[in-house]
């Protein structure tokens, strides 16, 4: 398929292909610093959960200003946690952006209550106070947000809604560890924060992820929650200070972060702010060249709330303008990737997914904007391991195929 595109769009501009190595979408950057941490956690002889995730889960506690951080294996993991501490179940709604990750939607079906989802602005694809209000039902037992591609969600209508029908906030701030709204970082303004520290985020452990609150008592049930509904755990109960006999005194999981993880994760947290600097200065190259293409560039803060605000700009997303081009999105994108470029879609809605479609019974009209938004939408690579020609390639590949495609 995609050789047969590089033809066709190589027959219509008539260039060689961008580039023969192929250029990973996300690929991640790890430094010498991060190898040698996680080869002294090897070394050390405590690879399980110990030492190392204490001090990530202070370091992290530290960067965002936070009480509590529990350290788990996953976003998915701290989303489902956030669940079990709100105890939300069977017969609860939970209201959640439909323009998400599947993950933001399963965490609320996992615990048997009823996810119901809200469409996206088109421009900012976060959700609206006025978008979120209309589906709060005296079912209702939380209300999630997602911090899309890392551009904050103008919380303070929200949060005054949460107040007013006496609602959590949680939220999902997979995209935006760095980002801030009005000088607070994402994560830490609702009751219940969540991070993922996949390979492909700002900030990564390969795998991992945090629940972050400042509530004590929802702390203690996700911390129990995360290691089997244990009360004490492995770290306390084999360490110096003596063996402690443990009680299995709720329902729990297992969603530990190792120590092999959490040492990439405090070496990658050490260069975070450099990194987005890289990316800020990749995001800005990118606008400045497409500016006169048929596209829509990502949204900015607005002015509204850019004042102590930050991107954290974790996905570059542009929107093609459809009715400019002679093909869909799906060609654009195997034919960037006949050229060498690696590139994804954020997202596809959740509604749209035939497991979603056919649980839940929604069809595309009902979310009008994100069903645009999933069939429009490309994003492009944004690591700060890219080459400055790396960058330039993405540009040359973008503008060839988008100017070969223009009606
Ligand atoms: C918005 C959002 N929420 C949740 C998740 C789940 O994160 P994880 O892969 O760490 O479980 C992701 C992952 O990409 C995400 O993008």
């Amino acid at each position: 398929m995609s050789s047969e595109i590089l033809q066709e769009v190589l027959a219509i501009e008539g260039g060689e292909k961008t580039r023969e190595d192929f250029l990973v979408f996300m690929s991640p950057i790890i430094e010498q610093e991060a190898i040698d941490s996680v080869v002294e956690s090897l070394k050390s002889g405590w690879v399980g959960t110990g030492p190392k995730n204490q001090q990530f889960a202070n370091d992290i506690r530290d960067f965002i200003g936070i009480k509590h951080v529990q350290l788990v294996n996953s976003c998915t993991a701290a989303l489902h946690l956030a669940m079990i501490s709100l105890a939300i179940g069977p017969g609860d709604e939970v209201v959640v952006p439909t323009m998400t990750f599947c993950a933001t939607v399963n965490s609320v079906l996992f615990t048997g209550a009823t996810p119901v989802l809200v469409d996206c602005d088109l421009n900012s694809l976060n959700v609206t106070r006025e978008l979120m209000e209309k589906k709060i039902t005296n079912k209702t037992k939380a209300i999630v947000v997602v911090h899309m591609a890392g551009l904050p969600v103008d919380l303070d209508p929200i949060r005054e809604l949460a107040k007013e029908k006496g609602l959590p906030l949680i939220e999902d701030a997979a995209h935006a560890f760095e980002s801030k709204y009005k000088n607070q970082y994402t994560g830490t303004i609702g009751d219940i924060g969540c991070y993922s520290f996949y390979a492909t985020k700002n900030l990564t452990t390969a795998e991992g992820g945090a629940f972050v609150t400042n509530n004590e008592g929802l702390f203690k049930i996700a911390a129990q929650a995360s290691l089997h509904g244990m009360s004490v755990d492995a770290f306390k109960r084999f360490s110096k200070s003596g063996f402690k006999h443990y009680d299995v005194s709720m329902l729990g999981y297992k969603y530990n972060l190792t120590d092999i993880q959490a040492a990439l994760g405090i070496a990658h947290l050490k260069k975070i702010n450099d990194y987005l600097k890289i990316r800020e200065e990749i995001w800005h190259s990118y606008n400045e060249a497409f500016k006169d293409l048929p596209v829509v560039t990502p949204q900015e803060i607005p002015d509204s709330f850019a004042q102590g605000s930050i991107h954290a700009r974790h996905l570059y997303t542009l929107r093609l303008d459809l009715e400019k081009l002679n093909q869909d999105r799906d060609y654009v994108l195997n034919a960037l990737q006949a050229e060498g470029i690696g590139s994804g879609i954020h997202y596809k809605p959740v509604h749209e997914h035939s497991f979603y479609a056919q649980s839940l019974g929604y069809k595309p009209s009902d979310f009008p904007n994100a069903s645009k938004v999933g069939r429009e939408t490309i994003s492009l690579p944004l690591s700060p391991k890219m080459t400055p020609g790396d960058v330039a390639d993405v540009i040359k590949a973008v503008r060839k195929v988008v100017l070969a495609l223009r009606k």
